[in-house]
């Protein structure tokens, strides 16, 4: 499925399916004929944000069917304005058509231009059309017509402005379909050797340069912490380091570091069963610091962007770590392993010293690292973590504008004293209370050479319920902050 840019005179063009306003759809549905259809049809109509009706008219009219999206016609804040194209995007994706235009990037929204408004659009039409079908009998589900192209209506004042924004969209939509799609794999495709071939393709595809680390090269290296994870299991962890060098040579690239469990049992201090599927979502971090390398790379964004992704899998076995082993990580500080279902950080924390190498502008880790972080935010916002308030900031600004939000959590040094171990420099987790501020002080550690911020996105990469699956978020944020970096 691909955007594109349409003008032209709306009552001039022909169309399965437009996608409009109440208002502009009375006036077509008039123009061609059509009144006693559409009056009747829209009599019962609720025109407010989140309503929408579709409209079939006679064979005659250029446009087979109108979408209407109710509340569009008035001025609008951007909160109403994403309910009113997220609920016309999912109306297109049951209308059973290939083609739309959709006509709603010209509403009148506060404070938002005319790219932000064809962005929210097409983002919104991005997650409703998305499906995840490669395991289920083609019958099932993707039997279903989904459109294969949307053009988005513009004026031809507005024609430049929608191009950049729909070859930002097309960007942005493939890098979140290329996260959702890791996302979702199920554990026994997506291991971490899968991580590494797929980060190997989109380096063929895209342009950029991918290198991985082998377990042999890590133990070398003294990544410690790294090995203590990814020792339990059968099939072995990588460190991935995938680099697109869009900028100059000589500028400091931005490190994006992700949390690449596949699967995470817990360890030793194995997890519960129920819903331990949803641990094959604990590679999401890495799924989205690809994906949004992915979408730079296809933005041609001039910046260094290096993604490197943590890649193992959490298992128990005759050869896993126990609860009580120290290990020695590449920083040199020792970690006492108190709980070894408190893994990501002890992937991370040996990431985030080999990203020192890289002299970076910023790091930014990606990590579904706690379930206190979804007591905390549940799935709205991003829990933001950071040592840097300019970083954060942008951060929040990308995430505020995405409509993908995050929300700053505190590092205070206070939180610090939480983390003390009798026999190592650190240990894995700290005292009961406040458990993402404390896996994001563990690595706060670790993070001390560079500006830094952290993203617990537990609650936020992944949806559980009759809507399982991967959300490719915070993609839509981090594509927005590399965008905002390079001047767009
Ligand atoms: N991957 C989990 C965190 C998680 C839980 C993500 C639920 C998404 C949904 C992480 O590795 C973990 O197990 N964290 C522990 C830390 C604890 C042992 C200090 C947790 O949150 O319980
Ligand atoms: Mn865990
Ligand atoms: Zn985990």
């Amino acid at each position: 499925m691909k955007y594109s840019t349409q003008t032209g005179s709306l009552d001039q063009l022909s169309t399965p399916c437009l996608v409009t306003t109440l208002k502009q759809a009375r006036r077509l549905a008039y123009q061609s004929g059509e009144r006693t259809l559409f009056d009747a049809a829209v009599r019962d109509f609720k025109d407010l944000p989140g309503r929408t009706l579709l409209v079939q008219l006679s064979g005659a009219s250029r446009v087979a069917r109108l979408l209407i999206a109710g509340g569009a016609d008035a001025a609008l804040e951007p909160g109403p304005y994403r309910k009113i194209v997220d609920a016309a995007a999912r109306a297109l994706r049951a209308a059973g058509v290939t083609k739309a235009i959709w006509a709603l990037a010209g509403c009148r929204v506060a404070e938002r231009d005319l790219y932000w408004r064809t962005a929210a659009g097409l983002t919104a039409l991005s997650n409703a059309l998305y499906v995840f079908s490669e395991h289920k009998a083609p019958a099932d589900d993707n039997g279903r017509t989904l459109p294969t192209g949307v053009a988005v209506h513009t004026d031809e004042r507005g024609k430049a402005t929608v191009q950049r924004a729909v070859r930002e969209a097309n960007a942005l939509k493939a890098g979140l379909d290329f996260a959702r799609d890791l996302g979702n794999q199920p554990p026994n495709v997506c291991n971490p050797g899968y991580l590494l071939r797929e980060a190997r393709a989109l380096g063929r595809s895209a342009g950029i340069n991918v290198t991985a680390l082998s377990e042999k090269q890590m133990e070398a290296l003294g990544m410690g912490a790294f090995m203590s994870v990814t020792r339990g299991s059968e099939t072995p962890g990588y460190m991935i380091i995938a680099n697109y060098a869009g900028g100059r040579r000589n500028d400091a690239p931005i490190v994006l570091v992700g949390k690449g469990i596949t699967f995470d049992t817990g360890g030793i201090s194995l997890k519960p069963g129920a819903a331990m599927d949803e641990m094959k979502f604990d590679m999401c971090g890495a799924a989205t610091v690809l994906g949004t390398l992915k979408a730079a790379a296809a933005a041609k964004l001039p910046l260094n962007v290096i993604a490197m992704v943590a890649a193992a899998e959490n298992m128990p076995s005759g050869r896993a770590t126990r609860p009580g082993d120290i290990v020695r990580t590449l920083s040199g500080k020792t970690v006492e392993i108190l709980n070894t279902d408190a893994e990501g950080r002890l992937v991370l924390c040996d990431a985030l010293t080999y990203a020192e190498r890289y002299k970076p502008s910023a790091v930014i880790d990606v990590a579904t690292l706690t379930g206190a972080m979804i007591t905390a935010l549940g799935s709205h916002a991003s829990g933001l973590f950071a040592n840097d308030d300019t970083l954060a900031e942008a951060l929040l600004e990308a995430g505020e504008w995405s409509g993908d939000r995050a929300w700053r959590m505190p590092l205070w040094d206070e939180y610090q004293e939480a983390l003390k171990s009798n026999f190592a420099d650190i240990p894995n987790i700290g005292t009961p209370g406040a458990g993402s501020i404390t896996a994001a002080c563990f690595l706060a550690r670790f993070a001390g050479a560079f500006r830094w911020a952290h993203m617990d996105v537990a609650g936020s990469a992944f949806q559980g319920g009759p809507a399982k699956g991967a959300t490719g978020r915070p993609v839509p944020l981090l594509f927005r902050y590399l965008c905002a970096q390079a001047g767009r």
